[in-house]
């Protein structure tokens, strides 16, 4: 459905190579998370002048605010290479092994979703980033002897949407931590404008504006948006994007003017109707949507949260006097006594 791609998390091929054009390069180039970026241009230069490795550097908050972008930005102004992969996918020592013995010194390695980790996969990682040191096991049964490696010093830049899930001793190796946040809509308006300027998009500052304010503070929602009206604008208008064009087309869409769509208003709906506004635990919540818990908790909770439409409480999720007001709801007396 093309709601679920409008926010899911992961990026498609078609979506890969698209945001892939648009990706900063240097720091300067990279809008918005101002104290993120001035913290880094001083620690980057200053691994660089040391002819060090940068600190290791973790980055977290949610999905599509550029960590990834970032972790290339890093790389690019160490002058080093960028290595990437997966919590997931790393699945044996072999594989970290290899990751890690063929990096060059000072390289970057970006793992995404390392809250995703094999816990026997994040030990080997533990003395690697400590030391810069393997303990390789040699042989097998009463011949099999320890042996400790040597590694190039490198920089793990770990990514994660759950900082929460990241064990305490893998988080205390990290020296740089930083919380990614949401962009304002001026900072989305830049990302949209510089995006619409690479691929050759005609738009005007009121068709901007409108597709900034409903991309959920998340610029890659702002680069997917930008790809529907510009197909909207291209079928249905003359090619150029103004303030009429992006709300047709995000209208149809089902965007509303705050960029919350049909999955919000389906889980807000959902807590007010069958479970009279709250609170109700996140895993009742997710089988009452057929959603997956981590979907609710990564992608649509957070920006629900931001916005005061939802409350976390520790007796579940509640719906706030917000939420009715925002979709039209008229909250029971039972429900306002607990608003
Ligand atoms: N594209 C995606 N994120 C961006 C950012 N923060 N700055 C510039 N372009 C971007």
């Amino acid at each position: 459905m093309d709601q679920d791609r409008i926010i899911s998390g992961a990026p498609f091929e078609e979506e890969q190579s698209f945001e892939l054009s648009l990706r900063p390069r240097v720091l300067q180039e990279y809008i918005g998370q101002t104290q993120v970026k001035q913290n880094l241009e001083i620690s980057v230069a200053a691994a660089r002048s040391r002819g060090e490795a940068l600190d290791h550097v973790l980055l977290y908050g949610p999905p599509g605010l550029g960590k990834t972008t970032l972790a290339g930005v890093i790389a690019n102004e160490l002058g080093v290479s960028l290595k990437t992969t997966t919590g997931p996918i790393i699945q044996i020592k072999g594989d970290l092994t290899a990751i890690l013995t063929n990096l060059q010194p000072n390289d970057v390695l970006f793992i995404d979703e390392i809250h995703r980790l094999l816990p026997h996969i994040e030990e080997i990682l533990y003395p690697a980033l400590e030391d810069f040191k393997l303990d390789l096991i040699i042989g097998q049964g009463p011949s099999a002897r320890s042996v400790a490696l040597n590694l190039p010093p490198f920089t793990l830049v770990g990514a994660t949407t759950r900082a929460g899930l990241i064990s305490s001793p893998l988080r205390s190796r990290f020296g740089i931590v930083h919380r990614l946040d949401y962009y304002t809509e001026e900072e989305l308006g830049v990302i949209v404008k510089r995006s619409a300027e690479i691929l050759g998009i005609r738009i005007d500052a009121a068709g901007t504006k409108e597709i900034a304010a409903r991309s959920r503070g998340t610029p890659r929602v702002a680069n997917r948006l930008l790809r529907r009206v510009r197909d909207y604008a291209q079928v249905k208008a003359d090619g150029v994007i103004n303030r009429e064009v992006a709300r047709q087309s995000l209208s149809l869409l089902a965007i509303d003017d705050t960029g919350f769509d049909e999955n919000d208003k389906k889980l807000i709906k959902t807590i007010i109707e069958k479970f009279s506004g709250g609170p109700v635990g996140v895993a009742t919540l997710a089988a009452a949507i057929s959603e997956e818990v981590d979907a609710i908790e990564d992608i649509y909770e957070p920006y629900l949260i931001q916005r005061g439409l939802l409350q976390r409480t520790p007796r579940g999720r509640m719906a706030t006097k917000l939420a009715y007001e925002h979709f039209g709801l008229t909250p029971t007396p039972g429900q306002l006594s607990l608003l």
